[in-house]
């Protein structure tokens, strides 16, 4: 793993940004694996600011984003489609038919996980972005004895819905299901790019850094992966 030590925020979202839009040069029709939360707003901006400038263009790229709530209209402002619409997609010139987030609204969760995988396997991921929860989970794959390699339907921990009831009116409001890509999916990349800021995410972090594999920090099966670069905090960071 590779891993650079940024002294803030910032500096990790400019180290982000730059490698983004290095692929994006070199292969224009390139699929990017997205993340939500806050820790890739500052990566977003940094896009946004390259494409304003005439440094890149998005008119080719695909996206396939990691997870949504569920049940979730995607036009609820609390979505995760209408976080990626509102923090990139309605600024740069991606066409939002190549932009995919798991449907909030699926019917058959079981037929709309499957045909989320087949997605992920055809258009194949150049980088996928990661964040990391407090407790270690990747996309909505949360701590427990086992992990799932697919999309599919999960619970959220009490921990999850408690940190992200930050954007809700109540902890009560937070669905209490997402649809996520598994393990196996977020393997399925070429490289991951794991971002993570601030003091709260330190244990997690560590954890990682042991090199093992641990269900209960999900984050952990990254070390399975031969092209990690982690872009990390001074203040998450042993
Ligand atoms: C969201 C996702 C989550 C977040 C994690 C950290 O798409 O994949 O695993 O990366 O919950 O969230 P923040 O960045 O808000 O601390």
């Amino acid at each position: 793993m590779k891993i650079i030590v940024c002294k803030d925020y910032a500096e990790m979202s400019k180290k982000a940004t730059e490698m983004v839009a290095a692929l994006v040069k070199s292969k224009p029709d390139c699929t990017l694996g997205l993340a939500t939360g806050s820790t890739p707003e500052g990566l977003y901006a940094g896009l946004v600011e390259k494409y304003e400038s005439g440094e890149i263009s998005f008119a080719k790229v695909n996206t396939v984003n990691l997870d949504e709530y569920y049940p979730i209209d995607p036009k609820n402002d609390q979505s995760y489609r209408y976080f990626m619409n509102q923090k990139l997609f309605d600024h740069i010139d991606i066409n939002k038919n190549n932009t995919h987030v798991p449907n909030g609204l699926a019917k058959d969760v079981e037929k709309e996980c499957a045909e989320y995988d087949e997605l992920v396997k055809k258009l194949g991921v150049d980088i996928q972005i990661l964040g990391i929860g407090r407790n270690g989970h990747i996309g909505f794959n949360e701590p427990d004895t086992y992990l799932v390699p697919g999309t599919h339907v999960t619970d959220l921990t009490q921990n999850t819905i408690e940190a992200n009831s930050r954007f809700f009116a109540s902890a009560d409001e937070v669905p209490k299901k997402a649809l996520t890509m598994g393990i196996g999916s977020i393997l399925s990349a070429k490289q991951i790019i794991m971002l993570v800021s601030g003091a709260n995410k330190k244990e997690a972090v560590a954890k990682l850094l042991t090199g093992n594999l641990y269900t209960d920090c999900p984050a952990t099966m990254i070390n399975l992966h031969d092209d990690v670069t982690l872009i990390v905090t001074e203040d998450a960071y042993r």
